[in-house]
């Protein structure tokens, strides 16, 4: 037997006015983004944008259902507009921010399990790390190097 540890390290910036130009206008653009999620069920908006390698920026909010688990993420809405639309560019970088309308969300809320999986998939087939930053409604922001650092054990096409 031998037992394996796994680490994880972000970096904490307890504003977005400290990171570069680019990044709070890819905040900013991810704030406007949940301004606009379909969210009556949860109250909870959720907005990504995401940078492509030629430029382009893509945002997605998260969009809810009667059906609930019919509704997908703000992370998902974008990366697979992205991929739709850009099959061939890389993903640089994703921005994301969430607010409750039931209470304050003042630390940084990372993305659930199934959108890591699904940016996972993106950052496989590219074979270049794809930058997080993830922020609650306001205050500190959390950067990630790569999605891979917030999913260890990931599962991939290489076991199929
Ligand atoms: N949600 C996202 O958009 N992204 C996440 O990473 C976590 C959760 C959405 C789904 C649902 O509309 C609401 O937030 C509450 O779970």
């Amino acid at each position: 037997m031998k037992k394996i540890k796994i680490e994880s390290t972000l970096e904490v910036y307890d504003t977005m006015d400290e990171l570069p130009k680019e990044i709070i206008l890819l905040l900013q653009k991810a704030i406007e983004a949940r301004e606009k999620a379909y969210a009556p069920y949860s109250n909870f908006n959720v907005g990504a944008a995401l940078v492509l390698d030629n430029g382009e920026i893509i945002t997605g909010n998260n969009q809810e259902n009667a059906s609930y688990p019919s509704g997908l993420c703000a992370e998902r809405t974008a990366i697979y507009y992205a991929g739709s639309q850009f099959p061939d560019a890389k993903i640089v970088r994703m921005a994301i921010s969430a607010t409750s309308k039931n209470k304050p969300t003042l630390s940084p809320i990372p993305p659930c399990g199934a959108c890591r999986q699904a940016i996972a998939e993106y950052e496989v087939k590219q074979e270049t790390p794809i930058e997080i930053y993830f922020m609650g409604e306001s205050g500190k922001v959390a950067k990630s190097d790569s999605l891979a650092n917030l999913l260890p054990f990931v599962f991939e096409k290489s076991v199929l």
